[in-house]
């Protein structure tokens, strides 16, 4: 038989539909398929199971086996979940069930599309070959590619990287696949902000499934090399394939992947995009086969509104085509205050169907989302009354007691603002309220129209700008492709706002730029060859290729190889200048090296040859995934830090941790003055080890000329450092944004960037010896960056959607640890939380329960990874 027919695809495709039931269902494209996968039984723990044996035998410490014991008394269904032998081809039906049912259950998926199953049914697939596949938004290229990583967990045996454009989406990710993680058995490890490890956790039982922003796979796929252990990788999975067109991060796209596709065997690697221009150049740079189709599930008119006049896009004829008269009755006052009309779209949609409006800027999504509340009339208050006050007070608990006036107004009319000035908490009960129909209307940047699953009937583009920049063909792709909710619309429809003058460059965009449009571009070159420079480097450190010709042989692998003529750049000019720069910097040096050469007359011939290699600062770097450009002022820092430390509190430290390069945000004195007044004296001498004068500040808090000892950079890092301190000393979002006057997400952000390069700072001091102190404080310091929080609630806000305030109270009703909150009975905790549900008290407990185990793993994993070789 051949090896690929016995897949988990193979099995889905054929027999996927209602779970249990042997009734007829319709599939996706109209056909009937009759369900023959039968109940099956929950399996018992053989007695003599591998992990049962592995956990007595390998772990002969005893307090590990107290708590082992203690796990198989907590949760039996995890401990099953551990106890399982995991044979999988003979679990086969059983998996099958078992993903069918999750996929209905948590997504009511009932069939594949059409398309789903012909693109699993590819000989590409089939061979683990790579694999490039396009459709149009929402058609469902998420569900393909999260069964081919389940098919590589359990029937390769081979654990699977997922590659998402940004954190937020990565999180979004991790919480959809948990319950799959669960069920099924996999690990599922996120790779974003601050979490993930390096190199992973060697798992012997069960495989790893990582979901990773781009940045974080790269350094896991450098791990993974360093450590030999890249075979252990059956799948890397790219979801939106066009970003590596987009400036810095698809640079580093790029690099990750051409080092992926230097590995033998190579790892199958399958990108999925809405939006790939020059598809040509991706297949030959990965060896990819391609699949495309246009399936939608819902059809997509588009249309532009100028003054109160609609014209069609026709996609046809490639014209716009005069097509209605808006006929929302505006008042003279409500025409003042909306000229755009933007009111009169809203309305003919929203409460009955929902509607996105996409803003050029945060300011103007708040702006809008009033605007539209005003003209609404009162009994819209009476939709969804109780589910929308649920809501309010949903965001009021994530914000620890407040919340801003605007959502404050618009939330009751079912309407709100969706900005990344919004903390994720936040972010995330919209959405969830959105797509649940408790809200009709969001206003919103582009930002929502990467990742974020949220369609609406309606698309409103109210301005053909992004920020001041004319909109892009794949910006409006990607915007457009919101429009239409499957299941609930047939039609979705895209309406772009403009003005006359608009007209030329809109119809540009639309209809020629489209066909043209070059956007995966290599940007390997961009800021004097800076990726470039970071793919030699990490080459070199993990001796991929430490020879010039097989750095050579390195560029001419890249997506930027392919396009040099286009782009008129010279590879070999490139090395040399980029090696240069690398020797330069002290980050590598040329050594000479006898090499063993095989010839005729003699066996044993040495030559010389000149190979590359890193030095400590150039390995820190890698280690680290530091900018190359701050290497060495990273490395003078730390070293200074050191000489003059103060823990007397986490002050300094979070200062030691501020990232270089933080955004411009302008230092507010007078509120550095106010929050200094509440200092003790043992805080302020931070300033003193900074030199920053008190006088100084004091001055320019009233706006009188004060000459400046310490730099811009180091008066914005100690500025960035106070606000989170702040955090730090549990203090909530809402009030320290307020005080700071910056948006909560701003704020979430910085601590998230503070976090990651904390992180990164605690691989790059491993390096040096010297840095010791680093190496023991980072890792607790860094967890507490990743909460921003007090150390006393830290052990519980692992817990997912655990909040500070609920953390605070279940700590101070002595649930200090996961552990005891394992134990808890959920109407315990009820009494002593206030205004918590039956339902959330026993997620907690659950979820405890799974993290509590999920750290006994990793802890008998880590014990064999220790004894391994060995024993
Ligand atoms: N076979 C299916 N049956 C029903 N719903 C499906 C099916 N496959 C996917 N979906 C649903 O369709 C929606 C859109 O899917 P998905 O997010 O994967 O789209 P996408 O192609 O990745 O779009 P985008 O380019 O916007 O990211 C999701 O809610 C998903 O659960
Ligand atoms: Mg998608």
């Amino acid at each position: 038989m051949d090896d690929f027919d016995l897949d988990l695809v193979d099995e889905l495709c054929s027999s996927f539909c209602t779970p249990y039931s042997s009734q007829n269902i319709k599939t996706a494209d109209g056909s009937s398929t009759r369900s023959n996968r039968k109940r099956t039984s929950t399996i018992d723990p053989p007695e003599n199971s591998i992990i049962k044996k592995v956990c007595l035998t390998d772990v002969t410490n005893k307090s590990m086996i107290d708590e082992y014991d203690e796990i198989n008394m907590l949760d039996e269904s995890a401990l099953q979940m551990l106890c399982e032998e995991w044979e999988p081809r003979s679990q086969f039906p059983t998996l099958l069930d078992r993903v069918a049912d999750l996929l209905e259950k948590y997504r009511n998926i009932r069939a594949l599309h059409n398309w789903q199953k012909k693109c699993l049914d590819l000989p590409a697939r089939r061979k683990n070959q790579n694999l490039i596949y396009t459709l149009p938004t929402s058609g469902g290229k998420t569900l393909v590619a999260e069964i081919m990583m389940l098919n590589c967990l359990f029937h390769r045996n081979l654990d699977a990287i997922f590659i998402l454009p940004f954190v937020a989406v990565v999180q979004e990710k991790v919480r959809s696949l948990q319950p799959f993680a669960d069920e099924l058995g996999f690990h599922l490890e996120e790779y974003a902000s601050s979490k993930g490890r390096y190199p992973p956790l060697k798992r012997r039982i069960k495989r790893s499934l990582y979901v990773c922003t781009i940045e974080k796979a790269n350094s896991l796929i450098n791990s993974l090399i360093e450590k030999n252990r890249m075979s252990e990788l059956g799948i890397v999975v790219v979801d939106e394939l066009h970003m590596i067109g987009e400036g810095q991060r698809g640079a580093t796209l790029e690099c990750l992947l051409t080092k992926v596709r230097m590995h033998k065997p190579q790892p199958q690697i399958v990108g999925m995009s809405a939006t790939l221009a020059n598809i040509g150049d991706l297949l030959k740079f990965l060896d990819a086969q391609f699949y495309e189709e246009r399936f939608r599930p819902v059809e997509l008119e588009e249309y532009v509104k100028i003054n109160d006049f609609v014209y069609k896009i026709d996609r046809n004829s490639n014209q716009l085509i005069e097509h209605r008269q808006l006929d929302f009755k505006y008042t003279k006052q409500q025409l003042l205050n909306d000229p755009d009309r933007i009111v009169g779209l809203v309305s003919e949609v929203i409460p009955t169907d929902s509607c996105l409006v996409f803003c050029a800027s945060k300011l103007n999504c708040e702006n809008v989302a009033r605007l539209i509340v005003s003209f609404m009339p009162e009994k819209l208050l009476e939709d969804n009354r109780e589910k929308r006050a649920i809501l309010l007070e949903s965001l009021v608990e994530v914000n620890e007691g407040d919340l801003c006036d605007t959502l404050k107004t618009t939330i009751p009319f079912g309407v709100a603002y969706h900005h990344s000035g919004l903390t994720g908490d936040e972010r995330q009960l919209i959405e969830e309220a959105f797509l649940d129909g408790i809200l009709t209307c969001l206003t919103c940047t582009s930002t929502l129209s990467t990742g974020v699953n949220l369609p609406a009937k309606r698309v409103i583009l109210r301005s053909p700008y992004v920020a001041n920049q004319f909109l892009t063909f794949a910006q409006y792709k990607q915007m457009s492709g919101r429009a239409g909710r499957t299941g609930q619309s047939q039609i979705g429809e895209c309406y772009v706002i403009a003005h006359e003058r608009d007209m030329k460059p809109l119809q540009d965009m639309l209809f020629t730029i489209a066909e043209n449009d070059t956007g995966c571009d290599s940007h390997l070159s961009l800021n004097n060859n800076y990726a470039i420079k970071q793919l030699l480097l990490s080459a070199i450190s993990l001796k991929m290729c430490t020879t010039y010709e097989s750095l050579m042989n390195l560029l001419q692998k890249t997506l930027l190889a392919l396009q040099a003529d286009r782009l008129n750049v010279n590879l070999e000019n490139l090395l040399d200048e980029s090696l240069q720069y690398l020797i330069d910097t002290n980050i590598i040096l040329i050594k000479e090296e006898e090499q063993q050469q095989q010839s005729n007359e003699s066996d044993n011939e040495k030559v010389k040859r000149l190979i590359y290699e890193t030095t400590k600062l150039g390995k820190a770097t890698v280690e680290g995934s530091v900018e190359l450009s701050i290497a060495t002022s990273l490395h003078n820092h730390l070293t200074l830090s050191l000489i003059n430390m103060n823990l007397e509190n986490p002050l300094h430290l979070l200062y030691i941790t501020m990232p270089f390069d933080l955004p411009n945000i302008t230092i507010g004195f007078r509120q550095l003055v106010d929050r200094m007044q509440e200092m003790k004296n043992e805080e302020k001498l931070v300033l003193k080890l900074l030199e920053i004068d008190e006088t100084f500040l004091h001055k320019k808090a009233v706006g009188l000329p004060a000459q400046q000892k310490v730099s811009k950079e180091t008066m914005l890092r100690f500025y960035v450092a106070m606000m989170l301190y702040d955090l730090f000393k549990n203090k909530s979002f809402y009030d320290v944004a307020k005080f700071w006057d910056q948006s909560r997400g701003t704020i979430q952000s910085l601590y998230s960037q503070v976090a990651s390069f904390a992180t990164s700072i605690l691989y790059f001091s491993k390096i040096y010896d010297e840095f010791w102190p680093y190496h023991q404080l980072l890792p607790i310091f860094v967890q507490r960056l990743t909460f921003c929080t007090s150390l006393e609630i830290l052990p519980l806000m692992e817990i997912p959607g655990i909040k500070r305030g609920r953390a605070l109270q279940l700590v101070r009703a002595g649930y200090r640890t996961l552990r005891s909150l394992a134990k808890a009975q959920p109407d315990e905790l009820m009494k002593v939380v206030l205004n918590l549900p039956l339902r959330t008290a026993q997620i907690l407990v659950k979820h405890s329960k799974r993290l509590l185990c999920e750290q006994a793993e990793d802890l008998r994993d880590q014990a064999a990874e220790l004894v391994e070789n060995i024993i």
